[in-house]
């Protein structure tokens, strides 16, 4: 676990105008598990964030929650240095959840006993719920469950009732229902336990009595109050670079402040078939958002040409962005605002505080530190799955809000070696096929990204009588959960063999189909 506590922004205080939300504070004890809890407690509807388990009782008092949640975490509760529950947490009067570790700290803190059994739990495990829990509701009392520990209470504190139990953990749930308190061993934030977010349902919207108001649309309502409030009469510009963070905080904020935001739409030429009309028809057409469509196409190309290195590519590709950019903004003239699609997770990750000035970021499409504006962020407080709802709320469309990721540099680092217009042609056609395949064979949602790579290589074929010499392209598609880690996904032969084939014909220059067959590490997801 990291030494240095994050600091977590706190988002209810910076939402203006509307309604604030009383949150469910999730305390962090360390574990990659507490963004999972906020994002199964919003799914509940209820307002939830994240903090630092050592921030002082008092600081979380003055957030007012509505529930506190003790997150999972690795450290085994007595051993020197392990994080602690403050007791006095529990004296604010507010319903706890404890959640593994979470539930460890709570019967310490609370007069129970933690031991090491010497037995652990992990993986799948059927568990037996007692009648009557309020935790569980209504559910059978045979479930399944999720679990990761060492350590196990083996004497609940005073006053808690053991509310569940598995074959190795006999206190698997316990909770006092008169104090509010409640713990499981299990995870219920993970798929692995079924009615894992049924059971933070009942948590949140049954003991701490939380109004389900966090949906889109509240959210949407509170946004444009606080972009208004925030921006007043002043320019605002977006650099829209076709993903859907940026096409959402674009639309709530021209929702807030019409045609004082002007979006920049910086055209490469490296992006996939159709992809630049489709963002230009979105927003112009069919938003009506003032949009300047930069077509710098032949500048990029031109400055790309006999490049090879691609770092170097990246270089060049996020200079020539930022100087384009830097250019619209000053013929705009008095530009105050930027509008960046910052998201929760970056917010928790980077820990920083409410940002007041631009940071500098590797993407193509992140900015300088030293341009002179103040942001605009309206997707602080939320999650990768409810900006696309937020973008399926304001009528975003599908393809913009369900597409998979693509890289700032675009096709320039999916092409090895030189970028040419006629290599580019030929990975843009094939893309384009291998995507179509993927989609009608209702792949593309599954998959984290599936894209075709154009190698620096050709190979001998024949076709009809002749002989060829043609580029190969290769076939990548993985799964993943984050980009961190990835698995190449196991396409079905019939999909392989339709978009070999239909490559092969189709596109000229191109006599052979690979298939990629590398997870990450030790590959990465692109090839460059
Ligand atoms: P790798 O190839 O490192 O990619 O496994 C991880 C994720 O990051 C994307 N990626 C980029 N995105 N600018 C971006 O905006 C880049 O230079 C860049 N390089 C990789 C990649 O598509 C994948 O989702």
């Amino acid at each position: 676990m990291s030494e240095t506590p994050l600091e977590y922004p706190s988002g209810a205080g910076t939402l203006g105008g509307g309604e604030i939300h009383r949150p469910v504070l999730v305390i962090d004890f360390g574990a990659q598990y507490a963004q999972l809890i906020a994002r199964r407690v919003r799914e509940c509807r209820v307002y939830s964030e994240i903090v630092a388990h050592d921030l002082p009782v008092s600081a979380i008092a003055a957030r007012e929650p509505i529930g506190i949640i003790l997150s999972g975490g690795p450290a085994s509760i007595y051993e020197p240095g392990a994080p602690d529950v403050d007791p006095e947490l529990f004296e604010l009067g507010v319903p706890v959840l404890g959640i593994c570790y979470g539930m460890q700290a709570m019967a310490k803190a609370l007069g129970g006993t933690v031991s090491n059994t010497g037995i652990g739990e992990f993986g799948k495990t059927p568990v037996r719920l007692a009648g009557g829990a309020l935790l569980f509701g209504e559910m059978p009392t045979e479930q399944s469950c999720w679990m990761s520990h060492r350590d196990s209470v083996v004497a609940a504190p005073p006053g808690f009732e053991v509310t569940a139990s598995t074959d190795t953990t006999p206190i698997a749930a316990m909770e006092d229902r008169e104090r509010g308190f409640f713990a499981v061993q299990f995870h219920p934030e993970v798929l692995h336990t079924p009615r894992g977010t049924e059971m933070l349902g009942q948590f949140v919207l049954e003991a701490c009595e939380a109004p389900p108001t966090w949906t889109a649309h509240q959210f949407i309502e509170e946004q444009v109050e606080r972009i208004r409030a925030q921006v007043g009469d002043q320019k605002v510009i977006c650099a829209l670079s076709g993903g859907v963070d940026s096409a959402v905080a674009a639309l709530l904020v021209h929702r807030a402040v019409g045609d004082q935001l002007t979006c920049v739409f910086v055209d490469h030429g490296l992006l996939r078939k159709d992809e630049a009309a489709n963002v230009v028809e979105a927003f112009e057409d069919h938003f009506q958002v003032p949009l300047v469509h930069v077509d710098a196409v032949d500048r990029f190309l031109g400055r790309l040409e006999g490049v090879e290195d691609p770092e170097m590519k990246r270089r060049i590709i996020g200079e020539e962005f930022i100087r384009l950019f830097e250019d619209e903004a000053r013929s705009l003239g008095d530009v105050h605002y930027l509008v960046q699609g910052t998201l929760y997770s970056d917010v928790i990750e980077s820990g920083s505080r409410t940002a007041a000035k631009i940071k500098s970021h590797h993407n193509v499409g992140g900015l300088p530190e030293d341009m002179d504006f103040d942001l605009v962020e309206p997707l602080r407080l939320i999650f990768k799955d409810e900006v696309r709802k937020v973008g399926e709320e304001l009528g975003l469309p599908d393809r913009m809000v369900w597409r998979q990721p693509f890289p700032g540099p675009g096709l320039a680092i999916r092409i090895i070696g030189e970028v040419t217009r006629e290599r580019l042609e030929i990975l843009r056609e094939a893309d384009a096929v291998l995507l179509e395949e993927i989609r009608r064979a209702g792949l593309y949602g599954e998959l984290w990204q599936s894209f075709a790579i154009l190698p620096a290589i050709r190979s001998v074929g024949v076709q009809g009588d002749s002989r060829t010499y043609a580029y190969p392209i290769v076939i990548r598609a993985v799964t993943s959960e984050d980009a961190m880690t990835a698995d190449w996904a196991r396409l079905p032969y019939d999909v392989l063999e339709r978009i070999s084939s239909r490559i092969i014909n189709e596109v000229s220059g191109v006599n052979r189909v690979a298939l990629d067959i590398s997870s990450k590490p030790p590959s990465t997801i692109e090839w460059e």
